[in-house]
C-alpha cells in the first residue's frame, strides 16, 4: 500500500512539472506558427505598383508634400546622385585632358609674319561690355552649380562642414541672382552679334583645311569664323535653355508639376555640364591657345597681321569700308628695351 501511494505522489509530482512547465513558457509560443497577422494587409511594392506612388495625408496647404514615395522620385535620385556626376566627371575632365594634349602637340598659334605694329578694332566697348559681364557671371553660376552637383562629395571632406555651409549659402545667392545679368547678357550678345554668325559655305571650306589651328594654314574667314559661330550659338541655345529650365526650378511649380520639375532639372544640369566643357576650349583659344586674340576683347583691338591670317575676308572687308588707313588705330607704343 505505501508502494503504491509513492507511486501515485510521484506521478502527481511528475503531472505538477509538467503544468508548471507549460505555464512558464511565453504565450507567443502556445500560438500556431503558421498565422501572420499582417499577411492580408497591402505590402508598400504592392502599392507602388498599384498607384505608382505611395501617398499619406497631411494637413499643410501643399498637398504635394503628402506623397511619400514615388518611382519616378527613385530614377531621378539616382540621376543626380550616379549618372549626372560622371557624365560631368567626363565631360569636364576629359575636356581638360584634351586641351592639355592638343597644347602640348600644337603649342600656341603664332602670328606668323610677326606682330606689324598696327591695330584694327575689333569689339567697341559696348560689346566687351556684354562679353565680360555674360562670362563673369557664367563662371560665377558655373560654380555654384557644380557645387550643387559635386560639393557634397569633393569640398565637404576638404574645407568642413562650416566652411562648406558658408559658401553653399552664398553660391545659391550668386546662382539665383546673377541668373538675371547672365540671361539678359545671353541675349544681349544674340542680338549683337547675329548678322555674323549665319553659318554659310566659307564655314565648311575653314572647316576642311583644319580651321587655322589644326595645322599651319591660313583659311579665309570673315569677321567670325565657323569655330567662333559654334561659340556663338553654343552661348545662345544653351545659355537660353539653362535659362528656361533654370526659372522653372527657380519658381518651382508655378508652371509644371513633379514631373516637369525633375525634367527641368536634368536637362539644366546636363546642359550646364556640357556647356562648362564648350567653354573650357573657348577659353583655351582666347588665351594660351592663341597669340593676339586676347586683346581682341581685352582691348578691343587686333594687329593687322593676326586679322590676316585669321580673318581676311574680315580685314579686306574693313579696309574696303573705312580705307586702309582710318580702320587702323595709331601703332602700339614700342615697348621698353
Ligand atoms: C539664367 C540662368 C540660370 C538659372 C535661372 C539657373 C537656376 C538654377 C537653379 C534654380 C538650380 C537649382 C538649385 C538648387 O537645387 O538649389 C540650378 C542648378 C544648377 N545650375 Fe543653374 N541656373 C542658370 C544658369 C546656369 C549656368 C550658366 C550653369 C553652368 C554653366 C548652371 C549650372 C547649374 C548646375 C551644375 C546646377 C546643379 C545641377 C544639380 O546637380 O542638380 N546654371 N540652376
Amino acid at each position: 500500500m505505501a508502494t503504491l501511494v509513492a507511486r501515485v505522489r510521484t506521478m502527481l509530482g511528475a503531472l505538477a512539472l509538467v503544468w508548471l512547465t507549460v505555464l512558464a513558457v511565453p504565450v507567443a509560443a502556445q500560438q500556431p506558427t503558421s498565422v501572420n497577422p499582417t499577411a492580408s494587409s497591402v505590402k508598400e511594392q504592392q502599392l507602388l505598383q498599384q498607384l505608382q506612388r505611395i501617398e499619406g495625408r497631411c494637413t499643410i496647404p501643399d498637398q504635394k508634400a503628402c506623397t511619400i514615395e514615388q518611382p519616378a522620385g527613385r530614377d531621378w535620385r539616382r540621376f543626380h546622385n550616379v549618372t549626372l556626376r560622371w557624365l560631368g566627371a567626363i565631360a569636364i575632365l576629359g575636356m581638360v585632358l584634351l586641351l592639355v594634349v592638343f597644347y602640348l602637340w600644337r603649342g600656341m598659334v603664332r602670328i606668323e609674319s610677326g606682330r606689324s605694329g598696327r591695330l584694327l578694332v575689333r569689339f567697341n566697348a559696348f560689346e566687351r561690355f556684354i562679353h565680360w559681364m555674360t562670362a563673369t557671371c557664367f563662371i560665377l553660376l558655373a560654380l555654384s552649380g557644380l557645387n550643387i552637383t559635386f560639393g557634397r562629395s569633393l569640398l565637404l571632406p576638404l574645407i568642413g562642414p562650416e566652411a562648406f555651409t558658408t559658401w553653399s549659402q552664398y553660391a545659391k545667392y550668386f546662382h539665383n541672382y546673377l541668373s538675371f545679368p547672365f540671361a539678359i547678357g545671353v541675349f544681349a550678345i544674340f542680338l549683337i552679334w547675329i548678322a555674323g554668325n549665319i553659318p554659310n559655305k566659307v564655314d565648311i571650306e575653314w572647316a576642311k583645311r583644319g580651321g587655322g589651328i589644326v595645322g599651319h594654314d591660313h583659311p579665309p574667314a570673315p569677321r567670325f569664323n565657323g569655330g567662333q559661330k559654334m561659340i556663338y550659338w553654343i552661348v545662345v541655345i544653351g545659355g537660353t535653355a539653362v535659362a528656361v529650365t533654370g526659372y522653372l526650378l527657380m519658381f518651382p511649380f508655378y508652371a509644371t508639376g513633379i514631373q516637369g520639375m525633375q525634367l527641368a532639372q536634368t536637362v539644366h544640369a546636363i546642359i550646364a555640364v556640357l556647356f562648362v566643357a564648350a567653354m573650357l576650349a573657348h577659353i583655351y583659344i582666347g588665351t594660351i591657345g592663341m597669340e593676339g586674340a586676347f586683346e581682341a576683347m581685352g582691348e578691343g583691338t587686333v594687329d593687322v597681321n593676326w586679322a590676316r591670317e585669321h580673318h581676311r575676308l574680315w580685314l579686306e572687308q574693313e579696309m574696303a569700308r573705312t580705307g586702309p588707313n582710318e580702320s587702323q588705330r595709331q601703332p602700339m607704343a614700342t615697348p621698353a628695351e
